[in-house]
């Protein structure tokens, strides 16, 4: 497995990871807790050391999971998760942020409890609360790692302006955001900051939530499930956008038939062929589907590819999030 610096954190991590959510949340009903624990080794087995999840997932259910797969062997991976959004307990409904240095502590107590760890070895802002300055967050997420709590700070979907104020108050090892064919509005100011500052970009729904696979082949395969968020909100695979997107689909699939990989490998190779400072974190509740994508690995894409790929994502219809998740991503 080939493996990858998160910025200069002096963490190591393979350069395909794994996304977690999807095991226990919003694509669907959850994975069978022994069926998901038999996709998580079987991930180490195969050389993945990086793995994802958020106190959100599953309202903290993700994390109890990677807690039971896990327990004894935290040594053995690179543990990630994330803190900030907050939810109402009975009803799920997202009810606004809290990056202050209350909640950064509560949060990573609750996190520890549940993972049964003792240690977060990269612990994230998952969302910049805009009420609370990220010096005040980011001040006391270092006062954890001081203390041995977490050993790393990351940022998701934050700002180039706000990844420089975090960054000047601790190092940020990573940016985690989403990027892939489809989703390339990072790269004017993120990335580039990114690199100036030496920190890794770990790239999420690296797949386009499923859609980059080509494994929705029609409008009638889109996922329906009341339990699916892309079914239900995803502006991409909503009628009037999806079937756009799904021509778009159909030429990255015509690029991975030429190139004898399938599209998903194709989607994971242009994502880690950005740069060496990016690694992917593709979600999957498959063992099939994890051995495929780590064959991204073998498939190396030509400049022509590139640049017909570099064409797609301008013609991409709907966004990433619906509005009210769009108003957390921080611009
Ligand atoms: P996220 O980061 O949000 O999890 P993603 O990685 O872009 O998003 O895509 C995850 C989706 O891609 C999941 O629905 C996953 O479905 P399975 O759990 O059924 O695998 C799907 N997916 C992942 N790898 C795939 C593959 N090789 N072929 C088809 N679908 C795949």
């Amino acid at each position: 497995m080939v493996s990858r610096e998160l910025g200069q954190s002096g963490i190591s991590v393979s350069a395909i990871g794994l996304g977690c959510m999807g095991l226990s949340e919003f694509y669907g009903a959850p994975t069978p807790a022994s069926e998901a624990i038999k996709l998580l080794h079987r991930a180490v087995d195969l050389g993945i050391t990086h793995f994802d999840t958020a106190e959100i997932y599953g309202q903290g259910r993700n994390e109890q999971l990677l807690g039971r797969a896990f327990a004894g062997r935290w040594l053995e991976i690179v543990l990630a998760t994330k803190f900030g959004p907050q939810r109402d307990p009975v009803t799920g409904d997202f009810v606004g942020l809290d990056g202050s240095p209350a909640n950064v502590r509560a949060s990573c107590e609750k996190s520890l409890q549940r993972l049964g760890a003792e240690r977060i070895d990269l612990y994230y802002l998952h969302r910049v609360d805009p009420a609370i300055p990220i010096e005040d967050t980011v001040g006391e997420m270092a006062a954890l790692v001081q203390e041995g709590k977490i050993g790393a700070i990351g940022l998701s979907e934050a700002s180039a302006k706000t990844i420089a104020r975090a960054n000047a108050v601790h190092p940020i090892a990573a940016l985690q955001t989403e990027y892939s064919i489809f989703s390339r509005d990072i790269e004017q100011e993120i990335l580039p900051t990114c690199v100036d500052l030496g920190i890794g970009l770990v790239a999420y729904s690296p797949l386009g939530r499923g859609m980059l696979t080509g494994r929705f082949a029609a409008i009638s395969d889109r996922p329906t499930s009341e339990t699916d968020f892309r079914a239900q909100m995803q502006p991409r695979f909503q009628p009037g956008n999806i079937e756009a997107n799904l021509q778009l689909v159909a030429a990255i699939k015509a690029i991975a038939d030429q190139k004898g990989c399938v599209a998903a490998q194709l989607a994971l190779a242009w994502v880690l062929g950005q740069g060496n400072h990016i690694v992917a974190i593709p979600g999957t509740t498959k063992v099939v589907n994890l051995e495929i994508n780590l064959g991204a690995l073998d498939c190396q894409l030509t400049e022509e590819d590139q640049a017909t790929l570099d064409e797609l994502a301008d013609q991409v219809r709907g966004e990433r999030y619906p509005p009210e998740g769009m108003s957390t991503v921080n611009r």
